[in-house]
């Protein structure tokens, strides 16, 4: 009788800690992943300055846009220690515009207002890409489908498992150490 009131008192406590820790990924009903309220709290990988590798990159003389790229704080802890990204890890790319004249500034850039949020999540070991579109207002966003390029440029481009390790200074050694790093084909 008292065990199973101690065992159940374990079951619950164990329930209530899990659900406020994960920080994973949280889907509506019909399957959209809703935006992570504070992802700006999770871990910082970089900041990209006007990269461009798609066929559809601006013209030469566009504004530089930033890009910041944010990983739970889970994920990121896990990957210190085996150089492979868990189940539930999830990015957000958040694409920013940038200025450079301003305030006492003259020359270089700084980062202005959200131009757009993508996301990236490995659920059921499988990655999944998602766009809450422009600006920073969506409170949600759908998958993209699988015949989408943000797959196969991943897939083919990305130095770990489908995500780019290569750009993210803090991780790049990591993943070496561990002899998880695959070198993509050059272009
Ligand atoms: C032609 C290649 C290419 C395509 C297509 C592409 N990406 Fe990426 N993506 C990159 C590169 C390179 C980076 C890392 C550099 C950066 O932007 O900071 C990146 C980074 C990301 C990240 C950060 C996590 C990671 O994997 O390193 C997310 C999230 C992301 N992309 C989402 C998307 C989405 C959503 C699409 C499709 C709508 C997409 N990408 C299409 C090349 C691509």
């Amino acid at each position: 009788m008292r065990f199973a009131a101690v065992l159940l008192t374990l079951v619950f406590s164990a329930a209530a800690f899990s659900a406020e820790d994960t920080d994973g990924p949280r889907y509506t009903a019909s399957g959209s992943l809703m935006m992570p309220a504070n992802y700006r709290e999770w871990i910082f990988l970089s900041s990209g300055l006007g990269m461009t590798y798609g066929p559809n990159a601006p013209a030469p003389d566009a504004p530089q846009r930033f890009d910041n790229v944010f990983v739970n704080r889970t994920a990121y802890q896990s990957f210190q220690k085996t150089g492979i990204w868990p189940d539930k890890t999830v990015f957000v790319l958040e694409i920013r515009a940038s200025q450079s004249k301003g305030s006492i500034n003259q020359a270089g850039h700084f980062q202005t207002g959200v131009a757009a949020i993508e996301a990236e999540v490995k659920d059921g070991g499988k990655w999944t890409f998602f766009g809450f579109g422009a600006g920073d207002s969506a409170k949600e966003a759908k998958p993209f489908p699988r015949t989408e390029r943000c797959y196969t440029c991943h897939a083919q481009n990305g130095a770990v498992d489908n995500t780019f390790v290569q750009f993210y200074p803090t991780l790049l050694p990591v993943a070496k150490a561990k002899g998880t790093f695959k070198d993509p084909e050059p272009k």
